[in-house]
């Protein structure tokens, strides 16, 4: 069935794929919804956007994202409430960091609001696909990729942006062991650390390989040059609190400026914490641990949400920090967001749009 809605022509599916969902095991990024966005960018505009049936796309081996990784990409949420409205968290802060990826790869910026028009017509179309158990939401992932057929090193002059979406349930399942990095890095000052681009993720696959074969869920990533300051963890932002203060390592080209990370911390000032963004020190946070000093230690991200430490490894020791149970702030921000992006918190920033 074709139709146009908005400029996008629609392409639905004959049959949904609805009734083979396992919706008690859905995991995270292994399920598919029955649609998908597309728009290609050539001659120096974007075309015809449209959505159509999720599946496999066919390009030339040549294309220049496979060679020379002009590949960028988002990850935000829609969610459910029990009265079956449904919400998306952020969406124009998700299209202006694609935005500022697109700059840094020498890629074509995409209008913010044909971004979360798109959205909301993929998600309104693809509704059913929504889930509303704990832990769960939609994901969505737009991304933008060079597809100049083309072996020459230059940047791309044909883009494809494309957005398909999951429903996922927890991206972690409980507390979250960590190995603090200092050989390998995920970014260096002047690179591309700031941008959401697929290939700070490919580099670090290996160390973060090494670090689960160690027992760990992931890295705490350490600065370029002297490995003595945090940056991130794993593909997270990183926030600690000792008792009134919040602090985190300050965004910088090395770190991405994360959606729950900046939520957070707006949060936590709205509440009345000391907010400092800074830098912080790998030693700087073993010996609040060793002091019983460090009262929590968590993950941001918009996959995991809060992920909260309980393990630090540096220099071949683990440091522990108190039970989960006995903090205070990340299993309330966890349930504050959660309620807040079901639409059963009072939305005072007014980051949910509303999409049913
Ligand atoms: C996200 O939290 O959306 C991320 O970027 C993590 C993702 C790579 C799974």
């Amino acid at each position: 069935m074709i139709a146009t809605t908005n400029q996008i022509e629609v392409h639905k599916v004959k049959e949904s794929r609805i009734p083979q969902v396992d919706w008690d095991n859905l995991g995270f990024g292994t399920v598919f919804s029955d649609h998908m966005f597309v728009v290609e960018y050539r001659d120096g505009a974007w075309q015809k956007p449209e959505i159509k049936p999720y599946g496999t796309i066919a390009f030339s081996p040549a294309i220049s994202a496979l060679h020379y990784g002009q590949a960028i990409f988002e990850g935000l949420k829609a969610f459910r409430n029990d009265k079956g409205e449904i919400r998306v968290f952020r969406p124009e802060r998700n299209a202006a960091r694609l935005n500022k990826s697109a700059k840094r790869l020498s890629m074509p910026e995409y209008p913010v609001e044909s971004f979360v028009d798109a959205i909301q017509q993929l998600v309104e179309l693809d509704q059913e696909w929504v889930p509303n158990g704990a832990g769960q939401a939609l994901y969505i992932r737009p991304h933008m990729f060079a597809i100049d057929e083309y072996v020459g090193v230059r940047p791309s002059q044909s883009y494809m942006f494309v957005m398909f979406t999951c429903p996922v349930g927890k991206y972690y399942t409980g507390e979250v062991k960590v190995k603090v990095e200092r050989e390998y890095t995920r970014a260096a000052r002047g690179g591309a650390g700031n941008a959401k681009a697929a290939g700070n993720y490919g580099a670090a696959l290996m160390a973060s390989a090494q670090a689960q074969q160690d027992g760990y869920n992931q890295l705490l990533w350490t600065d370029s040059s002297t490995h003595e300051f945090i940056e991130e963890s794993g593909t997270m932002n990183v926030i600690f609190r000792k008792g009134n203060t919040l602090f985190t390592p300050a965004v910088s080209d090395s770190i991405l400026d994360g959606v729950t990370r900046e939520s957070v911390l707006q949060i936590a000032k709205d509440w009345g914490y000391i907010v400092e963004e800074r830098k912080v020190s790998v030693v700087e946070v073993i010996e609040a641990i060793k002091n019983n000093e460090l009262d929590e230690a968590f993950g941001a991200g918009t996959a995991a949400t809060i992920a909260p430490i309980r393990v630090i490894n540096y220099e071949g020791n683990d440091f522990t920090l108190r039970p989960y149970t006995e903090w205070e702030f990340a299993p309330k921000i966890s349930d504050y967001l959660d309620q807040l992006k079901r639409g059963l918190q009072e939305d005072t920033h007014q980051w949910n749009k509303r999409v049913v």
